[in-house]
C-alpha cells in the first residue's frame, strides 16, 4: 500500500477530532468578520511564528513524505510551506472542492510539496503548476527587482519526467506565460479553492490575482507568497492596489504569508 493511502486512512477520517488537537486555542471569535476569518488566521499565522506549529509540523509524517519528494526543487521558505501545508490539510476540506493553482512554479518544488499532500489526503483534487519554465518575462523596473530571465535554470523535461516517476498523477505542468496558459487551466480545473501567487513582480502578481479572483470557490484561499517580501516591493504595490484598495479586502494572515479569502456574497467588503 502506498505511503499516502495510509495517510488518507489516520487523517482524514478523523480530520475534526485531529485539527483540534493539533491547531492551537486562540481568544478570539470564531467565525467570519470583515471577509475572513480572523480565529484561523491567528491558529496558523501565531502558531507557527510564536506557537507549537513549527514543531508539530515538521514532525508530522505527511509534512516529511512530501519534503522528501520536493525539497531540493523549491525555494520556498519552510514557514511558508508549512502554511500551505496546514492549508490543504486542515482548511481545504472544509470548503468547496476546487483545485490548486500556483502561479510560479520554477523548478517545481512547491507544487510537488502541494500535489503529495493534497494526493495523500484524497482531496480528489489536482494541483496546476504555471511557468514560463524558462525565467521571469518582462517585469516593471519602477518598482520590481527582479528582471527578465531570472529564474532560468530550469530543465522543463527533467522536471516533468520527475513528476511521472513519482507517479503524481494529479500535478499537472503548463508552460508558457500565465497570460497563454491560464485560460486552459480554467477550462480544465473548473474551479480553484487555493491560489498560491508566487511570481513576484508587479504585473506577474497583478495578472494572476485578477484573473483567478472569479474562479475561487467560496471562501477560497488566495495566498500571496512573496508580497511580504522585502525583495518584492512590485508584489506589495500589486496587492495593495488591487485586492486592499480596490477590491477592499481584510487580510487573514500577515505572517508568514498574505493570505486573503475570497466569499461570493461579498463578506470582504463589510
Ligand atoms: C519565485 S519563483 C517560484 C518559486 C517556486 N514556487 C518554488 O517552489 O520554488 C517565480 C517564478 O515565476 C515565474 N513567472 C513570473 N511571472 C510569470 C508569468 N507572467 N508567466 C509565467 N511565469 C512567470 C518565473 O519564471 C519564476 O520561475
Amino acid at each position: 500500500m502506498h505511503a499516502w493511502i495510509r495517510v488518507r486512512e489516520s487523517v482524514v477520517g478523523q480530520a475534526g477530532a485531529e485539527m483540534e488537537d493539533y491547531l492551537p486555542e486562540m481568544r478570539v471569535a470564531k467565525g467570519v468578520r470583515k471577509g475572513r476569518n480572523v480565529y484561523e488566521g491567528y491558529q496558523r499565522g501565531w502558531g507557527i511564528e510564536f506557537g507549537p506549529l513549527r514543531e508539530k509540523v515538521r514532525n508530522d509524517p505527511l509534512y516529511a513524505a512530501a519534503m522528501a519528494v520536493s525539497q531540493a526543487r523549491t525555494i520556498l521558505m519552510e514557514d511558508h510551506r508549512m502554511n500551505l501545508f496546514l492549508l490543504i490539510r486542515f482548511f481545504l476540506p472544509n470548503i468547496e472542492r476546487g483545485d490548486i493553482i500556483e502561479f510560479g512554479a520554477y523548478r517545481g518544488g512547491n507544487a510537488i510539496f502541494m500535489a503529495h499532500v493534497a494526493k495523500a489526503l484524497d482531496l480528489g483534487i489536482a494541483v496546476h503548476a504555471l511557468d514560463t519554465f524558462e525565467g521571469m518575462p518582462e517585469t516593471d523596473k519602477a518598482v520590481d527587482a527582479h528582471s527578465k530571465g531570472d529564474f532560468s535554470k530550469v530543465d522543463f523535461d527533467e522536471l516533468a519526467g520527475y513528476v511521472k516517476s513519482i507517479g503524481l498523477d494529479n500535478l499537472r505542468l503548463h508552460r508558457g506565460l500565465f497570460a497563454d496558459t491560464f485560460e486552459g487551466v480554467r477550462r480544465e480545473a473548473g474551479t480553484f479553492s487555493l491560489a498560491h501567487i508566487d511570481c513576484d513582480t508587479y504585473p506577474s502578481v497583478k495578472f494572476s490575482y485578477d484573473t483567478v479572483k472569479p474562479h475561487m470557490v467560496d471562501g477560497g484561499y488566495i495566498v500571496f507568497d512573496d508580497a511580504t517580501v522585502s525583495s518584492c516591493i512590485g508584489a506589495t504595490e500589486a496587492v495593495e492596489e488591487e485586492v486592499i484598495r480596490r477590491d477592499g479586502l481584510h487580510s487573514e494572515q500577515i505572517f508568514p504569508q498574505w493570505v486573503f479569502r475570497s466569499f461570493r456574497d461579498g463578506r470582504g467588503r463589510e
